[in-house]
Parts: C-alpha cells; sequence; structure tokens
C-alpha cells in the first residue's frame, strides 16, 4: 500500500471505513488509486489534501466545477442566502430567474423543471415522454451513462459495455423488471434505432450528444440531425442527456453547438457550481404535462441556496463566454501531452472536446467505445498515481475536466508533471 505521501489520508480511510459504508460516499470514489484521498478545501484550479499537498485539480468534483473552487460569485451569494433561508417549500425569486436564464442561454429551451441529480432528472424525463407518447420503451446507446436507476444503468461499462439490444447488467441487485423498459443501439448505429422504433413502444431516445462518459466522442451535427429526424419521422421524443455538455460546451450547450434541438435536454453538472442542482429544460407541451398529472416531485427541489448558486453561475458563463479560450487550452493539453508521449516512445493518446480532454494509455487512438474499452487502464491507473505524486488531480478512465480558472501556465505546469509521470511509469519507476 502507497501511503508514503498520503499517511494522513491512508489513516482517514482506514477510519471512515469504520463508520461510512467503502469509506466514502460513492464506489467510484472508493476505487480512485492508489486509496480514496481526503481534502481540505479548494479554490481556484486547485485542492489541497490533508497531509498538505496540493494539486491542480483536473476532477472537479467529477465535473460540476466548471468556475473552479470557490468562486468569489458564487460564494457571496451563497453566503447572502444562507441566512435568508435553507428551503421554503414554495416559490422565490432565484428559482424562476435562474429558469429565465436557462431559458434565455439555450436553444429552443421553452420551459424548465427543475431536480436535485442528473440520475433524477433523467427519470422524470423518460416518465414526460411516456406520458406525451403513450409509450413505455427507452432507446439508449452503448457507452451511454445516463445516472444509477437500474433501467439507465446498462450497456456501458465492463464486461457488459457493449451489449445490445439487450441492455447489459450494470450492477448486482439490480431489477430485471425495470431493465426490461430500455433497448441498446450500439453508439451512433442509426439503422439499429430505426429498427428498435419499428419493433414499437418507443416513448424516447436518449443520448450524451458528446459521449463524454465513454472515450469523449463526438457525436457530430449531422448524425445527430439525422437522429432528430428520425425521431421526429416517429413521433419519438428525443433527449439530449447534456449533464456533462450543458453550459461547457458552449452557454447553450450541445444544441448551440451542433445546431441540433432535442425535444427535452437534461442538464446537471457545471449548472449550479457544485451544488445539486439539475434541470429539464424544452418544449413546454412536454414539460407542462406537470400541470396535469405527471408527477413530479422532490423536497429539495428548486431550494433558494442551489438557485442562487445557479443564477450566479449562469450569470459569470453569460458574461464571460470562455468557451473559445477554453478549447484553446484543452487543445494545449491535449498538444502538451501528445509531445510527451512520443518523446517517451509510449503507445498513449490525448484529444479533446471543446473543454473535455480524454487521454488513453496502450491505444494510438479513441474513435469508438470499443477503443476505449480496449486501452490499458490499468497501466492509466499507474499514471493517475504517478500525477498525483506531482501535483496533478485526475480521474480514472482518461476523462480531464478544465475550468475557467486553469489558464495556460497551469497547463504547462501540468504538462511537466505529466512528462515526469509518463517516464516514471513507462520506466517502471513511480
Ligand atoms: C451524462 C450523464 N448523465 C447523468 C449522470 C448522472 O448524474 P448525477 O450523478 O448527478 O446523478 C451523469 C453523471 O456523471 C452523467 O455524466
Amino acid at each position: 500500500m502507497l501511503i508514503d505521501q498520503w499517511p494522513a489520508s491512508h489513516a482517514a480511510w482506514e477510519r471512515t471505513r469504520r463508520s461510512l459504508a467503502g469509506g466514502v460516499s460513492t464506489g467510484l470514489r472508493a476505487q480512485m488509486p492508489p486509496h480514496p484521498l481526503f481534502f481540505t478545501r479548494g479554490e481556484g484550479s486547485r485542492i489541497h489534501d490533508v497531509d498538505g499537498n496540493t494539486y491542480t485539480d483536473y476532477v472537479l468534483g467529477w465535473g460540476p466545477l466548471f468556475l473552479g473552487h470557490s468562486h468569489p460569485e458564487v460564494v457571496d451569494a451563497v453566503a447572502a442566502q444562507l441566512p435568508l433561508g435553507q428551503t421554503y417549500g414554495a416559490g422565490h425569486a432565484a428559482e424562476y430567474e435562474a429558469a429565465e436564464r436557462v431559458c434565455q442561454a439555450v436553444p429552443g429551451a421553452e420551459r424548465v423543471l427543475w431536480s436535485n441529480t442528473g440520475t433524477e432528472a433523467n427519470q422524470a424525463a423518460f416518465r414526460l415522454a411516456r406520458a406525451f407518447t403513450g409509450r413505455q420503451r427507452i432507446v439508449k446507446f452503448t457507452g451511454n451513462y445516463h445516472g444509477w436507476s437500474d433501467n439507465v444503468l446498462v450497456s456501458y461499462r465492463g464486461s457488459e459495455a457493449l451489449s445490445a439490444p439487450r441492455p447489459g447488467v450494470g450492477t448486482r441487485g439490480q431489477s430485471k423488471a425495470a431493465m426490461h423498459d430500455v433497448v441498446v443501439a450500439p453508439w451512433l448505429d442509426l439503422d439499429a434505432v430505426s429498427a428498435l422504433i419499428a419493433e414499437g413502444d418507443i416513448a424516447a431516445v436518449i443520448v450524451e450528444p458528446v459521449l463524454a462518459n465513454t472515450g469523449v466522442l463526438e457525436a457530430g451535427a449531422q448524425r445527430l440531425a439525422q437522429l432528430r429526424e428520425l425521431c421526429t419521422a416517429q413521433g419519438v421524443v428525443l433527449i439530449f442527456d447534456e449533464v456533462i455538455t450543458g453550459f461547457r460546451l458552449a452557454l447553450g450547450g450541445a444544441r448551440e453547438h451542433f445546431g441540433v434541438l432535442p425535444d427535452l435536454s437534461v442538464y446537471a453538472k457545471s449548472i449550479a457550481s457544485g451544488f445539486s442542482l439539475a434541470a429539464i429544460a424544452g418544449r413546454s407541451d412536454i414539460i407542462d404535462q406537470v400541470e396535469d398529472g405527471v408527477v413530479h416531485a422532490g423536497t429539495y427541489n428548486g431550494n433558494p441556496i442551489v438557485l442562487t448558486a445557479a443564477r450566479a453561475t449562469l450569470d459569470v458563463l453569460a458574461r464571460e463566454r470562455p468557451y473559445d479560450r477554453l478549447a484553446d487550452s484543452a487543445a494545449r493539453l491535449v498538444t502538451g501531452a501528445r509531445e510527451v508521449f512520443a518523446r517517451h516512445g509510449v503507445t498513449a493518446t490525448a484529444h479533446s472536446v471543446g473543454p473535455i480532454v480524454q487521454m488513453a494509455w496502450g491505444c494510438e487512438e479513441i474513435r469508438s467505445v470499443e477503443d476505449y474499452h480496449r486501452a490499458d487502464w490499468a497501466t492509466y491507473d499507474e499514471l493517475i498515481v504517478a500525477l498525483l505524486r506531482r501535483g496533478q488531480f485526475v480521474l480514472p478512465g482518461g476523462r480531464w475536466y478544465l475550468s475557467i480558472a486553469h489558464d495556460d501556465d497551469t497547463i504547462d505546469a501540468s504538462l511537466d508533471a505529466l512528462d515526469g509521470a509518463v517516464a516514471a511509469v513507462a520506466g517502471g519507476g513511480r
């Protein structure tokens, strides 16, 4: 066990496992190499652990901190709201002002529905689609992740990742009955989607317009437009799962970036700077069904704390429009990483879509879900540990998130660290 650099984190982990299942709050966090680390604070692009180490943070809370840690405008806005109340269970200004900002930013967003997490917002979108069409089943694509609910936690990871059209089991304990409502098409195989729709009873197709969860693969405007046409022709609701792309690829997310309008989009990460908020936005005739018998509930929905954070976050993004600059920063990281890999003669790859970077070890390129699953993730985990030793905090699975706080100097310093880390891993060291 590697405890030389992280004795306090290691001790915390030993302790937390006695009171907390898994020692941390999700299974994925529990698997982070070398073992879960424990942190005390973050500011901007930096995060500090209990051992006194400082890292450049490319995890960013697994995505939500698009403004970086503790953006002053968000912190001040939330601090001002805190003494005024935490939840009213009733209407308030931040609730509709944030919704108005979403409608302004997102092309085709006529209405907004607030939820707490991407997982539950996707479920609400499915319910709306079922109610609207009178049909039951959902089509999803291989490699796409839409949350941890039984019906969609299928065909995205592990040995079942490529299973289609039968949903590949995602976890022990999964409800087979719930899985019955979902059928799976190989990533972007529109013929397969057509065939599944032809079998009947399809209410919705859901897609990550950039497949961020499996290789950061771009669906592309043309394919998405074809999918749009197909769904329109068959009366099927098209849902973009923009939990990652929303407000990150462009202010209007994938809708703006690709110029394709689904019926519903689901947002979560990057809308509220780390506060637990999700949204469905899209066609009013579908969303307004909640006024007419379609249940959408949640004690914490639209509470003033998270909506204050969202309003401030959306104001910063609308004012700064950081998208071109961040795409350049991501390209700088990618170009530099490729140079590092070439210099050390290792087979590894990097690419980006907007501000989202994907790296992988043991493959020349990632162009498909299959490529992603063929990469050498065990060695990539070694790279993660070597990067931690050099002050870089990155996710398992190769995705690097950038925030508006990551400037060129930060990225150049990270590339120096990557150079050392790759040399260590390629040389069998640490
Ligand atoms: C594309 C996508 N959809 C849905 C979810 C689930 O969101 P949450 O973790 O907020 O439930 C995630 C989470 O990573 C995601 O990446």
